[in-house]
């Protein structure tokens, strides 16, 4: 399983390649909201990344949010925001999680399950820190790239790599079964990703996306030029959307 590396390039430019609308945010936070018990007891962010959900998630579940991230440059970035109080990091991997049993209401886990190259001992940590009845939000693009992702028809390469090179759904959700989890809802959710094709070509140029930054420059360079000639010759129009998963595992 190759690991991205997200602790140079990555993260300098991911806030950057990949921001979100504020609506879209928002419609996750409530995705959230629906679907973790409300006990009041805090919620794990795993692999959270620059932080983009972090204020979000603790500001609609009213609970404190503990955002876990092993990549110094990412983590650098999360502190970098101006988060709430009830927010905090914690420099760690999914393996091995530095934090007390059945602490937390529910894990978030968005884009990250399909990163470890130890599922199944990541599987043991989330239900190890999950207070019963908790639950794992699995956020991410696992049933078909091809039809889930506004960049496919550009980057035929960075679609191969996405099936073969990361743990897919069935694998997820295996690894959590054999933890003691099992699987209660798979929504499928559109977001909008960008409002205009000018956005869509400068957040693409940035490759901050696991799939585009594991190709050849070749690949990516011509995979770039498909898209730009789709945008001049109106193919490819704004908004772009894309359609997520959402798997939830409770335990
Ligand atoms: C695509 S980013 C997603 C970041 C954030 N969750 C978001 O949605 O913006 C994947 C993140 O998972 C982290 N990651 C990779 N392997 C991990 C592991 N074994 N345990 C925890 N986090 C990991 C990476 O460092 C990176 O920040």
């Amino acid at each position: 399983m190759p690991q991205v590396d997200y602790d140079g390039r990555m993260a300098a430019v991911y806030d950057r390649g990949r921001h979100l609308p504020d609506h879209t945010v928002a419609l996750w936070a409530d995705a959230a909201r629906r679907h973790l018990p409300s006990t009041g007891q805090p919620v794990l962010d795993l692999g959270a990344g620059t932080g983009r959900f972090l204020a979000p998630l603790s500001m609609a579940l009213g609970v404190p949010v503990v955002g876990v991230e092993p990549a110094e440059g990412m983590r650098a970035r999360a502190a970098a925001r101006r988060l709430p109080k009830t927010v905090s990091l914690v420099a760690a991997r999914a393996e091995s999680l530095p934090l007390g049993a059945a602490r937390f209401a529910g894990v978030w886990a968005s884009q990250v399950l399909h990163h470890p190259a130890e599922l199944g001992r990541c599987a043991h940590e989330l239900r190890r820190v999950l207070a019963p009845g908790g639950r794992v939000l699995v956020r991410g693009m696992y049933d078909e790239l091809a039809l889930q992702w506004p960049l496919a028809p550009y980057f035929p390469e960075a679609v191969a790599a996405g099936r073969t090179r990361f743990a897919r759904l069935p694998d997820i959700t295996a690894a959590l079964e054999r933890a003691g989890m099992h699987l209660v809802a798979h929504e499928k959710v559109e977001q909008v990703v960008a409002e205009t094709t000018d956005d869509f070509l400068a957040r693409t140029a940035l490759r901050a996306d696991s799939a585009l930054a594991v190709i050849s420059d070749d690949a990516f360079a011509a995979g770039f030029e498909r898209l730009r000639r789709a945008v001049d010759d109106g193919s490819r129009p704004a908004p772009v959307c894309e359609v997520m998963d959402l798997a939830v595992f409770s335990a």
